[in-house]
């Protein structure tokens, strides 16, 4: 059972997958994320004849809450038509642990989830402090 906010989370990521762009895949993601603002965010993944250029659902609606000047993120929920709960890509992962996002919630038209931390997803991640440890100053 989703409690509410994870349930209004799914219903916009629900929502959003409608408008992905995948001519190639037909594999579409929806993506919502909540802000402490309390606005959520969405985002589809959008392909491209050059594939490589894909940008996926997750990316997509993290980079429009930090286009709108969001930086701080409650939980993120993705949603495919999938037999499991999605998971998001490695590079997605890496976005995702730039924002410390604290719950991931991974799920399918179904409604079923499965949540991790943004630790839990990449662990021992790349990051900012990484670099501050040693570096040429
Ligand atoms: N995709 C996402 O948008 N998010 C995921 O979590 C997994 C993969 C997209 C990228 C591509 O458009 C399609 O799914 C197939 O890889």
């Amino acid at each position: 059972m989703m409690d509410a906010e994870t349930k209004e989370l799914w219903q916009a990521a629900v929502k959003v997958r409608q408008n992905a762009y995948t001519p190639y895949s037909h594999f579409k993601v929806g993506a919502a994320l909540l802000a402490a603002s309390g606005k959520i965010y969405c985002g589809c993944n959008i392909e491209n004849a050059s594939y490589g250029l894909t940008c996926c659902a997750e990316r997509n609606a993290i980079f429009a809450a930090v286009c709108a000047g969001e930086r701080d993120f409650k939980a993120l929920c993705v949603v495919a038509d999938s037999d499991k709960p999605v998971a998001p890509c490695g590079a997605c992962r890496q976005v995702i642990a730039e924002f410390g996002i604290p719950k991931v919630v991974m799920s399918n038209l179904q409604g079923d989830i499965k949540i991790m931390t943004a630790e839990e997803l990449l662990p021992y991640s790349f990051n900012a402090a990484s670099m501050d440890e040693k570096g040429e100053k």
